[in-house]
């Protein structure tokens, strides 16, 4: 118990200093995997917290129709409310529409509602249909450490859009398929964005989710998935862990829902992980 609470005041940080370095320049990272129901939006949600509970500015995009990332920030976007689409569509200024997380300093959301459903098919004939989202993003005034850009679960315009506006991809990979089945569609279709659109994308973050450690099958993926990305995959890998799937229900991340949790203790490591890997970036070993 005493473990737990100390473990649950590391994770909220209420002095709210910097624990967790900042990168020497904005890291835009596009969470991304076409297979629905492996983990990008808990994993968007939760880093997104823990970097800003530690001292990190931290922007979170919704690309998904479905808004699942907004629910689970508990950021407003019901109809009506205005929200990613409106930026990609009608070029409205991100800062008009981003809204500050409550309860999370440092933490903004651009909400998605049901109006992005129909940006897939709207977007076809727009002129820079590709680079919308990336225009939007580097027009904000404010400046962040992060933006965490939570992807579809396609491979449409939406997700090259978020492509495009990337300097990094991070995949979660959920340890309970066949893992790698289906992720050379999303690799090749990063080698195309990376040739035709957006030369400095790089896929630099494999993050393990929902393991449970009684099946040999995590297991065998888990060094499946390592052989394969070497050190890009995180040391942290996150456990199937209930916490973390009651949070969103109570708009809350599991950082703040369940601080002492194992599935918080293991997104914050994950975010440490990335943060110590940001603040080398461009720095000569
Ligand atoms: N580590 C975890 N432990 C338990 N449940 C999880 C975990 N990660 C995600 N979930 C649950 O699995 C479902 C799918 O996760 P989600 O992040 O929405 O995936 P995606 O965005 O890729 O579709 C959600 O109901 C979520 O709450
Ligand atoms: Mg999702």
């Amino acid at each position: 118990m005493a473990m737990e609470a100390m473990r649950a005041v590391q994770i909220l940080n209420p002095s709210g200093e910097v624990t967790m370095p900042r990168p020497t320049r904005q890291r835009v990272m596009c969470v991304a995997n076409q297979k629905g129901g492996v983990g990008k939006t808990t994993t968007t949600v939760n880093l997104a917290v823990a970097l800003a509970l530690h001292g990190n500015r931290v922007l979170v995009v919704d690309l998904d129709p479905q808004g699942n990332a907004s629910t689970g920030l508990n950021v407003p976007h019901h109809a009506g409310v205005p929200d990613v689409y409106d930026c990609l569509i009608d070029q409205v200024p991100m800062e008009e529409v981003a809204q500050a997380v409550e309860g999370i300093p440092n933490l903004y959301c651009v909400p998605a509602t049901i109006d992005l459903a129909g940006a897939e098919i709207e977007l076809v004939s727009v002129v820079a249909r590709e680079s919308r989202l990336g225009r939007a993003i580097q027009g904000f005034p404010m400046e962040f450490d992060y933006v965490f850009i939570d992807c579809p679960p396609s491979l449409g315009l939406l997700t090259v859009n978020a492509l495009c506006a990337a300097q990094e991809v991070l995949i979660p990979i959920q340890c309970e398929y066949y893992a790698l089945e289906g992720l050379n569609q999303l690799l090749n279709n990063i080698n195309l964005v990376k040739a035709h659109l957006n030369p400095n994308l790089d896929v630099s973050t494999i993050l393990l989710t929902m393991y449970d450690r009684r099946t040999r099958l995590a297991d065998a993926v888990e060094q499946d998935v390592r052989n394969h990305f070497g050190e890009k995959v995180l040391t942290s890998v996150i456990p199937r862990n209930v916490r973390v799937s009651e949070a969103p229900s109570y708009g809350q991340s599991v950082m703040t829902y369940d601080p002492g949790s194992r599935g918080a203790t293991s997104y914050f490591e994950a975010a440490q992980e990335i943060a110590e890997r940001g603040a080398k970036i461009g720095v000569a070993a």
